[in-house]
């Protein structure tokens, strides 16, 4: 078990840089996702703590000892990556097994030494039992399905007992519903082992399920890092506004209004009430993007604003209306059995003052 930290980690690769002066403390036993889009930068940072890249600039621990330049093979960690990378020729058995064969470990009384077959084969006896794969043993990876390939490469990086376990889109070759399966058997997995887990992902809901803490990348840059409700519900910037929420929260453009005791916002003539301005108000007239979740806006006769139907998307349990409001697009979801709504109606819209989010449309940073 160990914590993994980058202070003012930097990779570069010629002209590109791939991770830009990432500063992030992953605890100890804790599972941590690596979230973004593609190319931000995420497989980057796993490999720089695998030892499979140079660090460029700043400082990676894993537990009390600095990093930078040890190998990979000391490091104590694990890595499974997207494609499995199993021996095609060997039995799951002996893929499991093969981490142990040339390396020495401690085994408690202070001096590395390599295991005994005995010790392999009961470690590997464990890991199969853990993952489901005791009577897929003797079998070749060719004769598994993805999903039980994948429970191989987890076993694999489990025999050795690593102080971290560095998975890279481990799920993302497999179809819907085993992913689905999968998430819950590596939370139960995390849960068992307690170690710490550092997960690379661009799927939002893998990292909404299963993370303790979610680190937002965009560009090489941490954005936000927070447990999952905590990034959902008070997204520091129009980045991870936009990135973490399906469908996306709906960004409009408005003006600040200030009168007696409340604070608004307008946009298009009509106006919505907003929380949480006390501590720096902004002034009147300041321009803002403002922010509402679509689960949070609400047809209410008393409604503050309008907008227009255009379109209805039934998805079975919920419906997603597409709406013009003051000439821009947003999306409002409501449960399948609000109130029917059809193209063209005008619907009263209110949201809870504390779930308008606004943004400095510069900076693109929280207001709120
Ligand atoms: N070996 C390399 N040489 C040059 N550039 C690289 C190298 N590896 C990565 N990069 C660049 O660094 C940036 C980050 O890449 P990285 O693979 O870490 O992104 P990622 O977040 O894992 O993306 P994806 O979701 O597509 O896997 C990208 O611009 C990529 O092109
Ligand atoms: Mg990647």
């Amino acid at each position: 078990m160990s914590e993994v930290a980058f202070d003012g980690v930097t990779k570069r690769f010629g002209d590109v840089t791939a991770v830009d002066q990432l500063t992030l403390s992953i605890r100890d036993g804790e599972f941590m996702v690596l979230l973004g889009p593609s190319g931000c930068g995420k497989t980057t940072a796993l490999r720089m703590v695998a030892g499979l890249e140079t660090v460029t600039e700043g400082t990676l621990r894993i537990g009390d000892r600095v990093v930078n330049d040890v190998e990979a093979k000391d490091r104590d960690v694990a890595m499974v990556f997207q494609s499995y990378a199993l021996y095609p020729h060997v039995t799951v058995a002996k893929n499991i097994e093969s981490p142990l064969v040339a390396r020495r470990f401690d085994t408690g009384d202070g001096s590395p030494r390599k295991l005994t077959s005995a010790e392999r084969a009961e470690r590997v006896t464990e890991a199969a039992a853990a993952l489901g794969l005791t009577d897929l043993l003797g079998r070749k990876p060719a004769a598994l399905s993805g999903g039980q390939r994948q429970r191989v490469a987890l076993a694999r990086a489990m025999v050795a007992r690593p102080a971290a376990f560095l998975m890279d889109e481990p799920l993302s070759n497999l179809d819907a519903k085993l992913r689905a399966q999968t998430r819950i058997e590596l939370v139960e997995l995390h849960e068992r082992l307690a170690t710490t887990f550092v997960y690379v992902t661009h799927d939002q809901v893998e990292a909404m399920t299963m993370a303790d803490r979610i680190a937002v990348l965009s560009d090489g840059r941490l954005q936000q890092v927070g447990p999952p409700q905590a990034v959902y519900d008070r997204p520091h910037n129009l980045f991870v506004a936009r990135f973490i929420g399906s469908p996306p929260m709906n960004t409009v453009p408005g003006t600040v209004v200030r009168s007696e005791g409340a604070t608004s916002v307008r946009l298009g003539g009509q106006s919505i009430e907003v929380e949480g301005l006390a501590a720096e108000p902004l002034a009147d007239g300041t321009e803002v993007i403002i922010g509402v979740r679509p689960e949070d806006l609400v047809v209410d006769a008393a409604g503050q604003v309008e907008a227009e139907v255009r379109a209805v998307e039934w998805l079975g349990h919920e419906r997603l209306v597409v709406c013009d409001l003051a000439g821009h697009q947003i999306t409002i979801r409501q449960a399948a059995g609000d109130d029917p709504v059809a193209t063209g109606d005008v619907l009263p819209l209110t949201a809870d003052p504390a779930k308008v989010h606004l943004f400095d449309p510069d900076t693109t940073e929280r207001l709120n």
